[in-house]
């Protein structure tokens, strides 16, 4: 089949988030300026440089009291946010966070998670996961929207922090088959990396 998004996709769902799979999941912490803490996964989300590494996470919704997503505004206003790798043992906690809450409230408390402390940036770090990454915002883009009642935001940030918990790293390598990270395929569907395979390039 063949569809110009703008005319519509004539299927029972849209297939746009199964053609671009799987996706890693950023689930990100944030702090508000007012001292908040706010955890959200995000499947548009990605490493983008070496030099500096460097992530991004894609925030897009309805313009609400406030405006933005907690997420990208706190990111955006405090300049810091922390990414945590999301895992098949932290699978329904990460969901749980997804819940559309008050700004008010913190989704480690409301998932059950116990926070750790970062070293160079505010926001704390889901302890139960084995990587987490403390990020500076380094860019905020407004893209276009086709819809009006849209918002969207990415958000850029330079990794300045590693944390990488010693049970995954294997004669100095991260071992993802012991960490078992989730990624986001299209509709309702996840995938686990329980499998790897490598290859050398030519
Ligand atoms: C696996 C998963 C991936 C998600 N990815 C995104 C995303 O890339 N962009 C987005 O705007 N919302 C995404 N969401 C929805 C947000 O997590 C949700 O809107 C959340 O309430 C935002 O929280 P916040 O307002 O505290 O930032 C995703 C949800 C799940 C469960």
């Amino acid at each position: 089949m063949f569809y110009e998004p703008r005319l519509g996709h004539g299927l029972p769902h849209d297939p746009f988030k199964a053609c671009v799979a799987p996706r890693p999941i950023g689930w990100i912490s944030t702090i508000s300026r007012e001292g908040v803490v706010n955890l959200a996964p995000f499947s548009y989300f990605n490493a983008v440089l070496d030099f500096p590494p460097t992530v991004m996470f894609s925030a897009s919704g309805p313009h609400r009291e406030g405006g933005l997503k907690d997420t990208a505004r706190n990111a955006e206003e405090t300049g810091e946010f922390v990414y945590n790798l999301a895992t098949w043992d932290l699978r329904d906690q990460m969901n749980r966070t997804s819940e559309a809450v008050l700004r008010e409230i913190d989704e480690f408390d409301l998932a059950g998670l116990e926070k750790a402390p970062s070293r160079l940036v505010k926001p704390p770090r889901v302890a139960a996961s084995p990587v987490q990454l403390e990020c500076r915002t380094t860019k905020v883009l407004a893209l276009p929207t086709s819809r009006p009642d849209i918002e969207n935001r990415v958000v850029f940030g330079e990794v300045v922090g590693v944390h990488i918990a010693e049970s995954i790293l294997i004669n100095g390598q991260v071992d993802l088959t012991l960490a078992k990270p989730i990624a986001r395929c299209g509709y309702s569907d996840y995938a686990v990396v329980e499998r790897l395979f490598a290859l050398s390039r030519p």
